[in-house]
């Protein structure tokens, strides 16, 4: 039995020393000192040791133990050490290596200018409310007093979903969502998308942005509209800009016009950017047309307001003085960060 028990240990020393792996390590530990171990067999075969002897023989019998035990802890501690060594100069980190840059994005030119007009109407009491792109004909065209037939709808290429339905190709309509509401007076402004079936051009595409604007109180005149527009464009382009209002014709108001600003490259004397004039257009408005006012249930003998609508896109260049709308769309990153 001492022979067989230095058999093993010998086994075991040889077998542990040429060990590489933690796995192996294990099989090992297994296959000595496991259930079915070659260790624990000995020490079953214990009941055959004659009663004198055995005390030496179990004495023996863990000292054996204990010697493997130790020598599988040291090894198992020397392995893991390399490994340990070997990741560590595997995953070197080089500190002065430079940083990847972080390239945060820039706010597009649009939405520059939005957030100024909007600035500027939330400033006098403004609220800022949207409506649906994808729009009932009544609302784009019926309840504005642009009734089946009506010549403005021609003016106006629509991209129709249905006989009913259309994408919107004015933001006019979100004034007759605020008005059937019912909730009196109404200052708003409405931003967003819109859609009509043009070529693409330096000043055209088939979606644009406009921002509409309606004031509907008692005793609000012609003046109040004057007033806020000229102050509106003061704010937006500077302190000495001037508004003209020219008389034109939208179906939905009465009396309406068309507003010039003063060039603020030239301050009106004229020049490439104003083409000679002086006067750059920006927005039509008008007197709320009393017809509009009563299809939306308010009464126009009680009531009257002004509307207003302008194009975003054009705002935008204007005021970062670019000379294509197409730049806007491309979102070219060269382009952008200019702004
Ligand atoms: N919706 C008009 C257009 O697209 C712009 C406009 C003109 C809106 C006069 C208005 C307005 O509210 O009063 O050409």
């Amino acid at each position: 039995m001492k022979e067989k028990l230095e058999q093993i240990k010998s086994a075991v020393i040889h077998e542990i020393e040429s060990m590489d792996s933690l796995t192996k390590l294990n099989d090992v530990r297994v296959a000595y000192l496991g259930k079915k171990g070659e260790l624990t067999a000995v020490l079953k075969g214990m009941k055959d040791v004659s009663p004198e002897e055995r005390p030496a023989v179990g004495q023996l019998v863990n000292e054996t133990r204990e010697h493997i035990e130790r020598l599988l802890e040291q090894t198992r501690a020397k392995l893991e050490a390399a490994q340990r060594e070997l990741k560590l100069s595997r995953e070197v980190i080089d500190v002065t290596f430079p940083a990847k840059k972080n390239r945060v994005g820039h706010r597009h030119p649009n939405t520059i200018a939005l957030e100024e007009v909007e600035n500027i109407f939330v400033g006098m009491g403004y609220e800022v409310v949207e409506g649906p792109e994808v729009e009932y004909d009544y609302y784009n065209f019926e309840a504005l007093n642009i009734p089946e037939n009506h010549p403005a709808k021609d003016e106006q290429d629509t991209f129709y979903i249905n006989d009913k339905i259309l994408l919107r190709t004015q933001t006019s309509p979100v004034q007759v969502r605020v008005m059937e509401q019912g909730k009196l007076p109404i200052r708003m402004i409405a931003p967003g998308r819109v859609f009509r079936s043009d070529e693409v051009d330096a000043t055209h595409s088939p979606s644009f942005h406009q921002i509409e604007g309606l004031v509907i109180d008692k005793n609000i005149t012609f003046a109040d509209l004057k007033g806020t527009l000229a102050q509106f464009a003061k704010e937006l382009f500077g302190e000495d800009t001037k508004v003209k209002f020219r008389p034109h014709h939208f179906p939905f108001t009465e009396p309406s016009a068309e507003v010039d600003v003063t060039c603020f490259k030239c301050g009106g004397k004229g020049c490439r950017f104003c083409k000679g004039s002086g006067w750059i257009e920006i927005l039509g408005c008008g007197m709320v047309h009393p017809r509009v006012l009563k299809m939306s249930g308010i009464d126009p003998e009680e009531y009257s307001g002004f509307a207003f609508g302008m194009g975003l896109e054009r705002i935008a260049l204007l005021k970062y003085e670019i000379d294509d709308m197409r730049l806007l769309y491309e979102n070219d990153d060269r382009f952008l960060s200019q702004f």
